[in-house]
């Protein structure tokens, strides 16, 4: 990781911890013993233990899970949610690839990474059958952290898709031809249901669907669902929704609460422990290029993600040994109830 992360920025968040909504009633609360009294040394010392938690082993999963970061709701965290996920996950020392799939780049952006219009891009895998392995790029910050970014012309590949052979697999494919060892792949979706997302659904066996904890944050939720049981029934038949993470929680407001309860009623198993707050930090980071587990690694919303990394890296093997554990949107008829119901 780079030397000069900023480990004890200006301020610190209000709340540094992760937070689950239970302990969220006051957003200023602290959930960590106290410590040097000082803002900078307050900020050190969170970072030292961010950073020590991260150093603990994970359980690496036997194959590569790919993961799909889909919701299409604009602005609910796909893209903050994949690559902060992405960089605690490689933290923990597995190898991580991010695919951005979307035209915006911001996931290339928050990873410091190149994407001028000239830089070899995920288009150029999609529309060129470019190897994967002749665009990705490692990220100097995280090591084990990789990213395929996207430049503006992946806008028009949703159309010059459409009349292409094997148009829904071709990103499928060519993970497949990706030759380098992965544990996890991480694809940001665009807000969107269209080509670039279904490649995405084709190609990962995994869902996972940050939820915003604002008024209707359900919303859309049964489209994305049923798009997800077409794909399992005519494309992959792995597919599922094996994730759902509470993304910008403010404990401090009933509706963040309600909402909440709302998605843990709807969704049961799937939904992280885990929910990320609402954190300036968060959304400062990439204007400077990091992900905020660099930029600010103490702070509550890298401790968060943090957490949810862990989380998923634990729920990865226990998917895999208990399969039948599997909660509501685990099992095939259920997600397809579960699309019906929030039509
Ligand atoms: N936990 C958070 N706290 C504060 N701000 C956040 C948080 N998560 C995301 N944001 C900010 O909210 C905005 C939307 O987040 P993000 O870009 O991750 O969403 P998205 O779903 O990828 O959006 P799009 O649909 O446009 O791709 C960004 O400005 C981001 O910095
Ligand atoms: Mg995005």
């Amino acid at each position: 990781m780079r030397s000069d992360a900023n480990i004890a920025g200006p301020m610190t968040d209000p709340v540094p911890g992760p937070r689950t909504e239970s302990a969220g009633e006051d957003v200023s609360r602290e959930t960590l013993p106290p410590m040097d009294d000082t803002p900078i040394g307050r900020a050190a010392q969170l970072a030292v233990e961010a950073l020590g938690r991260a150093g603990e082993g994970l359980p690496r999963p036997e194959q590569t899970r790919i993961m799909v970061v889909a919701n299409q709701k604009g602005g609910v965290g796909k893209t903050t949610t994949t690559v902060n996920l992405a960089a605690s996950l490689a933290l923990h020392g597995a190898r991580v690839l991010v695919i951005d799939l979307d035209p915006q780049g911001n996931a290339s952006t928050a990873l410091g990474i190149d994407h001028h219009a000239d830089v070899p891009s995920i288009y150029d895998v999609l529309v060129d059958s470019r190897p994967l392995s002749e665009v990705v790029q490692p990220v100097l910050d995280v090591e084990g952290l990789f990213c395929a970014p996207a430049t503006i012309d992946l806008a028009g590949a949703e159309i010059e898709l459409v009349s292409m052979v094997a148009r829904e697999s071709r990103l499928q494919r060519a993970i497949q031809a990706y030759e380098q060892p992965l544990d996890y792949v991480l694809i940001d979706c665009p807000p969107s249901l269209g080509l670039l997302s279904v490649n995405a659904l084709v190609a990962g066996a995994e869902v996972l669907i940050p939820i915003q904890c604002e008024y209707y944050a359900l919303e859309g939720l049964g489209q994305l669902l049923k798009n997800v049981d077409l794909v399992r029934g005519h494309l992959n038949p792995t597919l599922h929704v094996s994730t759902i993470l509470l993304t910008m929680y403010d404990g401090r407001t009933r509706l963040a609460s309600q909402v909440a309860e709302e998605v843990r009623s709807h969704f049961g198993k799937e939904v992280l422990r885990t929910s990320i707050p609402r954190s300036v930090r968060i959304s400062e980071a990439p204007s400077y290029g990091q992900t905020v587990i660099t930029y600010d690694p103490g702070s509550s919303g890298a401790l968060s993600y943090i957490e949810a990394a862990r989380e998923i890296a634990f729920r990865g093997v226990a998917v895999h040994y208990e399969p039948q554990q599997h909660g509501r949107l685990g099992h095939q008829n259920n997600q397809h109830s579960m699309a019906e119901e929030l039509q």
